[in-house]
């Protein structure tokens, strides 16, 4: 269970967050639990986080280690922080900061070779689904973004199915519509991976996941987990949410 924060929080906001939210997972241990807060509340994450069963993750990373790339941030400075997790490729990041499967594939060999664990984002956008190209689109992404790992390093990867028309607009796939999409992303998997990888692999839905669907998202066996942007927001939200 996942929460992506994208650009909400101070570290105050942060340290905040975690008084409330860690009492009330402190018994859940059917899941990891990550938050992904923005770059400057790493830190304050991975402190308030300590000694509990919670992760720090980070939005996004850069592939070179270090060098002259102003204003970038590398896999071994979020390592060094105590960073565990990656989100790479979020659909945001592709429409508004160029992101392309290319270069989620660098990112994600980067943050595996640096320790950290990927999640690896795929979906549509709503014209590719109402043309019926939802499948075509995964495919594409899964193929020039995920299916360049070896074997070793794609055991790693989670992967977050998050259809672009349900993020941020309380329009959530039906857990039907997402399950059909697991499965063929599962379906991808296997293709080049081999079945013990596919059954083996975690895929996340994404999209406007709240407390009052997650369960039915959940009781689809095709879904593994969420990622959840808007409520993970409020502690007692996604505690709801982890808890489901
Ligand atoms: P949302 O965002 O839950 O606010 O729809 C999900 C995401 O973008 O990861």
């Amino acid at each position: 269970m996942a929460g992506n924060w994208k650009m909400y929080k101070t570290a105050g906001e942060t340290t905040a967050f975690f008084e409330k939210f860690l009492p009330l997972v402190a018994s859940s241990t059917h899941c990891d639990i990550v938050i992904a807060a923005p770059f400057v509340n790493l830190p304050a994450a991975v402190a308030a986080a300590a000694g509990s069963r919670v992760e720090a993750g980070a939005q996004n990373l850069f592939w070179a280690k270090e060098g002259a790339y102003t204003g970038e941030v590398s896999g071994p400075m979020l390592s060094a922080i105590g960073c565990s997790w990656v989100i790479i490729g979020h659909s945001e990041r592709r429409q508004y900061f160029g992101e392309t499967d290319e270069t989620v594939l660098k990112r994600t060999k980067a943050a595996l070779e640096h320790g950290l664990k990927p999640i690896v984002c795929a979906g549509e956008r709503l014209e590719e689904r109402e043309s019926g190209n939802t499948d075509k689109v995964l495919q594409t992404q899964f193929e020039g973004g995920i299916a360049g790992l070896s074997e070793a390093e794609f055991a790693r990867v989670t992967i977050a199915y998050e259809p672009v028309w349900a993020i941020g607009t309380g329009k959530t796939a039906t857990p039907d519509m997402a399950a059909d999409a697991h499965r063929f992303l599962r379906g991808l998997v296997s293709a080049r991976y081999g079945a013990e990888a596919a059954s083996g692999t975690r895929i996340l839905y994404g999209g406007s996941v709240k407390p009052d669907n997650v369960r039915g998202l959940m009781a689809q066996p095709e879904i593994d987990g969420a990622l959840v942007g808007g409520a993970s927001l409020d502690a007692a939200s996604f505690a709801t949410i982890v808890n489901f």
